[in-house]
């Protein structure tokens, strides 16, 4: 991935990680376009910096995202980079909650179903593009799950599936297919920004922009932090770090 001149279309991009990425690359001499449901948080993201776009999107909305993906591509012409960023975490006591799967179904719509309806929608304009990315966010928690939030880690490990996939079936076009990621970053997404065992938001910005140098891209962007996690099969610790993550877990009270 270029990593200026792009026109680049970032779900939940309001906050966090996803605002993280804006910020950084629209200073870089991007057209950054920003979308989540809340209309505060997008404005108080653009009043910062008032070149970038925001639309309101709800992910997990089927309908909603056939317009949303036709109103960008008619609104952002150029528009070439989709970084699928939009996500929730919940955590979920399978043993309580066999009636009322509300959290798991949102968090497969939010963090798996969004994302790839999303890159169907808008496959065909970025197919036009001399060349362009999609870049998925999935997490260190694809490859050991956190027993507390089994939904997500599923999704996420499928989006890291489904990125494989999609970037071999694309492998004979100009779209280029990347996974971001992450290890744990200071964010609102489980009211991390005071945990000092989080990665400051900040640093972790910076080290994948330094990653985004990198010509080509690599495939996969891992920062330093989250390659214990991304390696644990292959490091012979998977078992280890499994139990260190979820031993200290409350037990089926
Ligand atoms: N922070 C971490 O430790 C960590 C680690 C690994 C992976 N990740 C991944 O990084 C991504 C960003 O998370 P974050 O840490 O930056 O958390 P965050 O600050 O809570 O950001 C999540 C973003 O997703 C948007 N979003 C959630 N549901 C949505 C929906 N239905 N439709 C549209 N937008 C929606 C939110 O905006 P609205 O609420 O306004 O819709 C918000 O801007 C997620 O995919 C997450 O799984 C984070």
């Amino acid at each position: 991935m270029e990593r200026s001149g792009n026109s680049i279309l970032i779900t939940g991009g309001g906050s966090g990680i996803g605002r993280g990425l804006a910020e950084a690359l629209h200073k870089l001499g991007n057209q950054v376009v920003i979308a989540g449901r809340r209309q505060q948080a997008l404005e108080e993201t653009t009043a910062a910096h008032p070149e970038m776009k925001s639309l309101t999107l709800d992910i997990e909305d089927r309908e909603a995202i056939g317009s949303f993906a036709a109103r960008v591509a008619g609104e952002f012409p150029a528009l070439s980079v989709l970084i699928n960023n939009a996500g929730i975490m919940r955590a979920e006591k399978l043993l309580a909650q066999q009636a009322d799967l509300a959290d798991a179904e949102a968090t497969v719509a939010t963090n798996l179903l969004g994302p790839i309806r999303l890159t169907a929608a808008l496959l065909p304009h970025l197919k036009k593009q001399p060349r362009a990315t999609i870049m998925n966010v999935s997490s260190g928690l694809a490859f050991v799950p956190l027993a507390l939030t089994p939904v997500y880690c599923a999704t996420k490990a499928a989006m890291h599936s489904y990125t494989q996939s999609l970037r071999y079936q694309l492998r004979a076009t100009k779209i280029e297919v990347l996974e971001l990621i992450p290890p744990y970053v200071a964010t609102h997404l489980m009211n991390g920004t005071d945990d000092p065992r989080a990665m400051p938001l900040g640093q972790f910005i910076t080290e994948v922009m330094e990653i985004l140098k990198q010509q080509p891209t690599p495939p996969e962007i891992c920062v330093e932090n989250v390659k214990r996690l991304r390696f644990a099969a292959e490091s012979g610790h998977y078992e280890a770090i499994f139990q260190g993550m979820n031993g200290a877990m409350a037990g089926p009270d």
